[in-house]
């Protein structure tokens, strides 16, 4: 769809696109945070077909991504007022809220039997126009196959979806790099976190004037029975890279490193293939270590350069072979908090805890 010559050739890439949405096929679209899968929210066929097309269980419910708040009225019962004061700070943008859902509306795979509903406005000008050109509510998970990283670049989707798609607009990279955060209000008006995201508990915090809390399920082991996170996709494996990837925790910078290498050595010695993601800050403390693929994340003062590599380094371990990853951390706030939750999913909670 990318490859019209025309005058303007993004219009008409949009035109195709909004038309193949319109008729029930799915198409892949850049967003602010990743790339989107989207389907018409109101034809059940469409959506069954992102279902397939992902290799997604069903009973995990997709974001509707709409363009304009007065698409709102046609899907929701109501907007509380918490809801509303975060969509008028935050829309377009990296936040979705979870809704009371009006019935016969959308297709009922789109909230996976739920009487909720999880929509967002996405901050991207192609998303917006391709939404708005569409003329519809568009369904649309980050469009990966199923436990894969997410895609930030549309040669990811095409890694993952090609032939199972009718087409992607091609963006070039995503912005932010991970998922929006989601959001729930709570009866007792408290906001409640079912994913960190784009959008900073801090960022909440000053806007909401309410509690924010986070749901126990977010940290829970992938598989852990006895938590039933409120937000189904929390509960599988996501963004796992084929390598097994250990996360080294510790107070100490220097401590981590010689954890790791020596984890590193041990691991070439074996005939593993390895890789490192490390911060910038702590690069020079690996001088004495052996990887095969060492990754940068950026500062751990500017946490936007993590979330923006992450799903791209974890795509690249794949693209190399290998086989046995370390990561460090970083603190849990601001998009730490995002990072950290990725980072963990990643590894399937495996984390190796340096005592200081
Ligand atoms: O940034 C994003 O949010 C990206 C881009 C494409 O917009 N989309 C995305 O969609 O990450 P997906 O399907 O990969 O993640 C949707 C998350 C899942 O964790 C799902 O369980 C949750 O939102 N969710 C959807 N509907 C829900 C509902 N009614 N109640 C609670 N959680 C819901
Ligand atoms: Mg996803």
């Amino acid at each position: 769809i990318a490859e019209h010559t025309d005058n303007d050739p993004l219009q008409l890439a949009l035109e195709e696109a909004a038309a193949l949405l319109q008729r029930g096929d799915i198409v892949a679209f850049p967003t602010e945070t990743v790339y989107g899968l989207g389907a018409n929210a109101r034809m059940t066929e469409a959506v069954e077909a992102v279902f397939r097309a992902k290799g997604r269980p069903s009973d995990n419910p997709l974001i509707v991504h709409i363009a304009d708040v007065k698409q709102l009225d046609e899907m929701v019962v109501s907007v509380d007022n918490t809801s509303r004061r975060l969509m008028e700070a935050f829309w377009p943008g990296p936040l979705t809220l979870v809704l009371p859902v009006k019935p016969d509306v959308l297709s009922p795979r789109v909230t996976a039997g739920l009487d909720t509903v999880a929509i967002r406005m996405p901050d991207h000008p192609i998303a917006l126009r391709l939404i708005a050109r569409a003329n519809c509510p568009v369904a649309a998970p980050s469009a990966n196959r199923s436990g894969r990283p997410s895609p930030t670049l549309a040669s990811h989707v095409l890694e993952d979806l090609e032939g199972h798609i009718a087409g992607i607009v091609d963006g070039g990279a995503t912005g932010v790099g991970v998922e929006s955060t989601v959001v729930q209000v709570q009866p007792n008006g408290s906001v409640l976190v079912l994913r960190p995201g784009g959008i900073t508990l801090e960022q909440l915090r000053n806007v909401a004037g309410v509690d924010i809390v986070t749901d126990p399920g977010i940290t829970a082991a992938p598989h852990g029975e006895n938590q039933a996170p409120r937000s189904p996709g929390m509960k599988y494996t996501h963004y796992a890279p084929k390598g097994k990837l250990t996360l080294v925790q510790g107070d100490s910078p220097s401590g981590v490193a010689d954890l790791i290498t020596s984890h590193l050595k041990e691991a070439t010695s074996r005939g593993e293939k390895t890789g490192l993601l490390v911060f910038d800050e702590h690069v020079n403390l690996y001088c004495g270590s052996v990887v095969s693929s060492l990754q940068s994340m950026g500062s751990l003062s500017h946490l936007e350069t993590a979330a923006h590599r992450l799903y791209a380094i974890l795509r690249q371990m794949d693209d190399e072979d290998v086989t046995f990853i370390l990561s460090e951390t970083c603190p849990e706030e601001g998009l730490g908090a995002a990072v950290m939750n990725r980072l963990q999913k990643a590894a399937g909670m495996a984390v190796i805890q340096l005592n200081s």
